[in-house]
């Protein structure tokens, strides 16, 4: 029997060398007459060990890494076939501490399948939720989405459940999923994960989500930025049209569903749920005034569930373990898991599906091990580019929706960006003024004229001229920005800008006693 060898075709593992681990391996195992073969699977989110190798045993999977291609012959002549020691061995994968810590449930496969093979996702429980819907109905199922209590994951906490039943109480001819793939957030990496390595288990979910809506066509918009995402769910698609996880009669149970993958060109707007549909739809990807919501006239004016990756990717874990073992694990509002992603300057950087509630600290310095550079942390920015900077006084905030809107921040779709004490917040500030400018869809004026103004504002912050008067003008346009603007773009843009000024007044050149919310 040959050896069984996975090294992840993941992005982020191809972009520090798992092709050519792969490549070394497979031509020193040829020279060696040693029969192996290599499974490229997803990545298990440890990228700071990655490429990662590891090998079938009878003991179960033994982890190498981070293994560079020159380190194959050492590691064969070690008995890494055995799972046997040398210095790059990480010992059983399972018993990896960054692992073992985790609470995977939507990546409880990430890593451990192989993503093109339907049996392989079976073998580890797909389906298994899409079928138990089938044979509970579409009422009963809505109702366990509603009870799981799983919010959406793509940067507003809408519960799931509730848009799902919208959409199914709506009349209509036609109605569709979209999954939302732009995953625009700085320092996130999670969707593009999931398409890479359990691509059925979005396919399964938006399924569940079409059975229990009544819609039978679903799209998938993705960024063009994400070509192996891409690829890998161009083949998986293939896959489940031939093995009955998309078709006419899906399990058996005469529900039909198809999916069709979209690449935008990669627009940061573009992830906003109606400049998406604008943007399937063919047209300039230009937010939409609300009412009407997409759940009542949505894509080709039909209701439309709008959901992200992680939120569909979770629905087969709900729906075959039951709407209570989601539920019970969390933390006040927010319920079941996130799976956060943690980058920027950090040691330990990757990501790590747990139950909402750990502090900010703990996810920061214990879990990432602090910064990569070795100098202290100094801020954090977490939720994307429209999320809070935050200081380490604000280190035991419990990662959760609530603490964090507490704070006017925001946890977004769960990146946490990591700065050391070298980083000029001015700079940062300025950053997410000009990020809003260049992004701005320019249907609304706060938006469009008022990003601009803030940059100009922030440039004279800089020059030092009227500091007082500035930054007062500055807290105003932030005000409209936040209260007047059509999309979150523009309204919370002012979250990185005034947290910079209220945590960092120094890099303003402002007195910390007279900065903003000093009093
Ligand atoms: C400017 C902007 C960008 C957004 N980008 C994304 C994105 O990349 N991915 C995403 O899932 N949601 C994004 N959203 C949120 C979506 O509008 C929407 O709330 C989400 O897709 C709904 O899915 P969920 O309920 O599963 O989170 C963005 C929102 C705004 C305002
Ligand atoms: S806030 Fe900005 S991105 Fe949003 S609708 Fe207005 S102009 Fe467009």
């Amino acid at each position: 029997m040959s050896a069984r060898v996975f090294i992840a075709r993941d992005a982020g593992a191809i972009a520090v060398g798992a092709d050519e681990v792969a490549a070394a391996l497979d031509a020193a195992a040829k020279r060696r007459g040693l029969d192996i073969e290599i499974v490229r699977t997803g990545s298990h989110g440890l990228y700071f060990a990655e490429p990662m190798v590891e090998v079938a045993t009878p003991a179960g999977r033994i982890a190498y890494g981070p293994v560079a291609a020159d380190d194959v012959e050492a590691l064969l002549d070690a008995g890494l076939l055995d799972g046997r020691g040398h210095r790059l061995c990480l010992g059983p994968t399972g018993d990896i501490p960054w692992l073992k810590r985790q609470t995977r449930l939507t990546f409880a496969r990430c890593g451990v399948v192989d993503p093109t093979s339907l049996s392989d996702y079976r073998d580890h429980g797909g389906m298994r939720g899409l079928v138990r819907a089938v044979s509970l109905g579409a009422e009963a199922t809505l109702k366990e989405v509603e009870a799981s209590g799983l919010r959406g994951r793509g940067g507003a906490g809408f519960p799931t459940g509730r848009k799902w039943r919208t959409v199914a109480a709506t009349p209509a001819p036609q109605k569709y999923i979209v999954c939302n793939a732009d995953e625009g957030d700085s320092g996130t990496f999670a969707d593009r994960m999931i398409m890479e390595g359990d691509p059925f288990a979005l396919i399964e979910g938006m399924a569940t989500a079409g059975f229990a809506v009544g819609a039978d066509k679903g799209y998938v918009y993705v960024r063009s930025e994400y070509p192996h995402a891409i690829a890998a769910f161009e083949t998986a698609l293939g896959a489940a049209r031939r093995g009955g996880l998309l078709g006419k009669d899906i399990a058996g149970s005469g529900f039909a569903f198809d999916i069709e993958l979209r690449a935008g060109a990669g627009s940061y707007v573009c992830g906003e749920e109606t400049a998406l549909l604008e943007s399937l739809e063919g047209k300039r990807g230009q937010v939409r005034a609300r009412p009407p919501l997409p759940a009542h006239k949505g894509l080709f004016k039909q209701p439309t569930v709008v959901n992200n990756v992680l939120s569909l990717a979770t629905t087969p874990f709900i729906l075959a373990e039951g709407a209570q073992a989601y539920a019970d694990i969390g933390f006040g509002r927010s319920r079941g898991t996130m799976p956060i992603q943690i980058a920027g300057n950090i040691k330990y950087g990757g990501l790590f599906e747990t139950g909402f509630g750990l502090t900010l600290g703990e996810l920061v310095e214990d879990i990432g091990g602090g910064t990569r550079s070795g100098r202290p942390v100094r801020a954090v920015q977490v939720g994307g580019p429209l999320g809070a900077y935050l200081p380490r006084s604000q280190f035991d905030t419990p990662f959760d929706y609530e603490a964090f809107a507490a704070l006017d921040g925001l946890i977004g779709h769960g990146g946490i960006v990591v700065f050391d004490d070298t980083v000029d917040m001015q700079k940062q500030a300025r950053f997410a003024m000009e990020f809003c400018a260049l992004e701005s869809c320019g249907k609304c004026t706060p938006c469009r004229i008022g990003s601009t103004r803030g940059v100009e504002l922030i440039d004279r912050l800089a020059s030092g001229v009227n500091r007082q008067e500035t930054i007062a003008i500055l807290e105003d346009l932030c005000h409209t920005l936040k209260y007047g603007s059509l999309c979150a773009l523009g309204g919370f843009t002012p979250y990185p800008v005034m947290s910079a000024l209220r945590h960092f007044p120094e890099d303003f050149g402002i007195a910390p006693e007279t900065a903003v919310g000093a009093k």
